[in-house]
């Protein structure tokens, strides 16, 4: 494995998520304000060619998974050529996405052609008028139909997305593990995280152990499963269920030891850790001509300069980051 995407704690990066757009067809109120995000003019956002460059560059040094993702990936007009670009590469093993779901359904057998070979979806909500009031949009059917069709097409695993908020969607955490009987999906609820301009605070986040205590009532005999060592999830099964549950516990207890994950926003900024908010455009030296070699040295030292984890949730609740929107993280917006 390349030295370049190596820290300086020893974890190697092979896992590279791409922002396709900071714009999406929903928007969703853990994501961004409600005022909205100042987007980036058009010119000033990667082409697909600048991508192709970065993906390329990144593959060679050792990334063999790339994960799109947005705002909304699935509306960015040239994601299947993306997607059919990224297939070419060898050393390349897996092409994700994260998605609303909202165009799912239409563009599955097309993205399935063009090689995407993994799916997550965001579903915060099983009520129609709550997922409305969530993501301030129509569209909890098309969704639904997105995630069914996703099953269909044989995607496995499917993941489910659901941050969890308390007073908002807790009360649902059962009828979402239900869903996993007789689907075999893996749901995972994501404790609610700080970023900007989403109203983040303390008393609005369930912890995982709170989750996991309020399961355990209905399912008293959950299986706990094993893990891969980089998964962002600690996931279990009920027994007789054909899908499963996970946890992401960003907040309660931080997988950052194990990080393999790397960003690049759709303005073209290396990002090294979610909630950090040092970054380095690699789209202003693409554009200055800069060299592969000089490309490579921009990229091996920010990630030596990658923190050993996140500064906790208080003080990340504190730091000025951007909206989730406009990080290689989620899939909502405008
Ligand atoms: P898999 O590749 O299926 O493991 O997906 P993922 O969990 O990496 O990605 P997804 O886009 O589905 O994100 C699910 C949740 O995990 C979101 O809330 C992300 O913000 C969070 N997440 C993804 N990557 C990281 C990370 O590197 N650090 C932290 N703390 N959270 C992350
Ligand atoms: N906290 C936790 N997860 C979030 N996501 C977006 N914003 C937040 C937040 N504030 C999730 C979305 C999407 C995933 C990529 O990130 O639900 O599924
Ligand atoms: Fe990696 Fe930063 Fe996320 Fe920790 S918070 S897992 S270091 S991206």
């Amino acid at each position: 494995f390349s030295p370049l995407l190596t820290d300086s704690f020893g974890r190697r990066h092979s896992y590279l998520r791409i922002s396709l757009t900071e714009k999406c067809n929903l928007r969703c109120q853990y994501c961004m304000p409600e005022e909205g995000v100042k987007l980036t003019p058009r010119g000033q956002l990667l082409s697909i060619s600048e991508i192709m460059t970065l993906a390329r560059l990144f593959v060679r040094e050792g990334v063999d998974k790339i994960r799109l993702t947005g705002g909304e990936p699935l509306i960015r007009p040239d994601v299947l050529d993306i997607i059919a670009e990224l297939r070419k590469l060898e050393g390349l093993k897996t092409i994700a996405v994260t998605t609303n779901g909202m165009n799912l359904a239409r563009l599955l057998p097309r993205l399935k052609h063009a090689g995407l070979d993994l799916i997550n979806i965001s579903l915060d909500s099983l009520v129609p008028a709550k997922f409305e009031f969530i993501v301030r949009r129509k569209g909890f059917h098309k969704v639904m139909e997105g995630i069914d069709k996703a099953l269909d097409m044989g995607f496995n695993p499917v993941k489910v997305n659901c941050v969890v908020m308390r007073g908002v969607n807790e009360d649902e955490l059962l009828d979402f593990v239900a869903l996993s009987e007789k689907k075999p999906l893996e749901v995972r609820f994501i404790e609610y995280m700080p970023f900007d301009g989403n109203k983040w605070n303390f008393k609005k986040m369930v912890s995982y152990q709170e989750m996991l205590d309020h399961i355990r009532q209905q399912w008293p005999n959950l299986e706990m499963l094993q893990t891969g060592h980089t998964d962002t999830a600690k996931t279990f099964k009920v027994p007789g269920f054909q899908g499963q549950m996970g946890f992401i516990t960003s907040m309660s207890d931080h997988f950052c030891g194990s990080c393999n994950r790397l960003r690049i926003t759709a303005d073209g900024n290396l990002k090294v850790c979610l909630f950090g908010n040092s970054e380095v455009s690699l789209r202003d030296l693409l554009r200055s001509g800069a060299s592969d070699a000089e490309l490579l040295h921009t990229i091996g030292a920010a990630v030596g300069r990658k923190k050993k984890q996140h500064a906790g949730m208080f003080s990340i609740s504190q730091m000025k980051n951007r909206p989730m929107i406009l990080i290689a993280g989620t899939t909502f917006q405008q």
